[in-house]
């Protein structure tokens, strides 16, 4: 039996087939997202940039020598390639178990095809098994937490953790994520609120999932 690691690896090896000839690629992060960036180095030569969704990523991608692109400086992306928490049979997502929600749901938005790899596990039937981040401003925390409970989840501070554009975040535990794109302009409406990670609005154009069967392609 493959482990889910090896299921990524091949999700993140079938992302290949999308990216070839693009000079400019949207990048996610997370440990799908690693694998990627490590099979774009037999394609690097061929790579103008990156734009990168954390540093974390742009430290991968430097590493190999692609260059980290501003996305101010690119316009609309091409491609974006980037993993998921969990995916619903409309290729509504969550996402933000790494932290890089914010600039993750800015790349989505701004790129023409968003594909999305990820191992079988993450495929559901209903949002929210997995606790839903939220990335808060700090002061707004306590606020917020409040207003999380009211709309029937059990906020949990990610105590400790810094996210890359110094924010903090709540994972949401108990939601049952039935209208993914009203609970997303909800949340999103909440003062103090920078980015749900609820991808539904922008969802993925493309999944491609991994599992023991091979790789599967989901479009709509
Ligand atoms: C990071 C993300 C990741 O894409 C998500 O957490 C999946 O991670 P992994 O590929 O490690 O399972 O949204 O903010």
């Amino acid at each position: 039996m493959s482990s889910a690691d090896d299921l990524k690896r091949k999700a993140a090896e079938a992302a290949m087939d999308y990216v070839r000839g693009i000079p400019i690629l949207g990048v996610g992060t997370g440990s799908t997202v690693n694998h990627f960036i490590d099979f774009l180095a037999d394609i690097k030569a061929d790579i103008e940039g990156a734009v990168s969704s954390s540093e974390c990523s742009t430290e991968r991608l430097k590493k190999l020598g692609i260059p980290v692109l501003d996305l101010n400086a690119v316009g609309d992306i091409e491609i974006y390639v980037d993993g998921a928490d969990e995916i619903n049979p409309r290729l509504q997502l969550i996402k933000g178990g790494g932290g890089a929600l914010t600039r993750e749901k800015i790349i989505a938005a701004a790129s023409r095809k968003f594909v999305c790899i990820a191992d079988e596990g993450k495929y559901v039937d209903v949002l929210g098994r997995f606790p839903l981040p939220v990335e808060v401003i700090p002061m707004a925390r306590s606020y917020v937490a409040r207003q999380m409970v009211k709309l029937g989840g059990q906020p949990e501070w990610r105590e400790g953790f810094i996210t890359d554009n110094g924010n903090e975040i709540l994972d949401v535990h108990n939601l049952e994520i039935m209208q993914p794109i009203e609970m997303e302009q909800t949340i999103n409406n909440i003062p103090g609120v920078v980015t749900v990670g609820i991808f539904a609005l922008r969802p993925a154009d493309v999944v491609l999932l991994g599992t023991s069967e091979g790789v599967k392609t989901i479009t709509l």
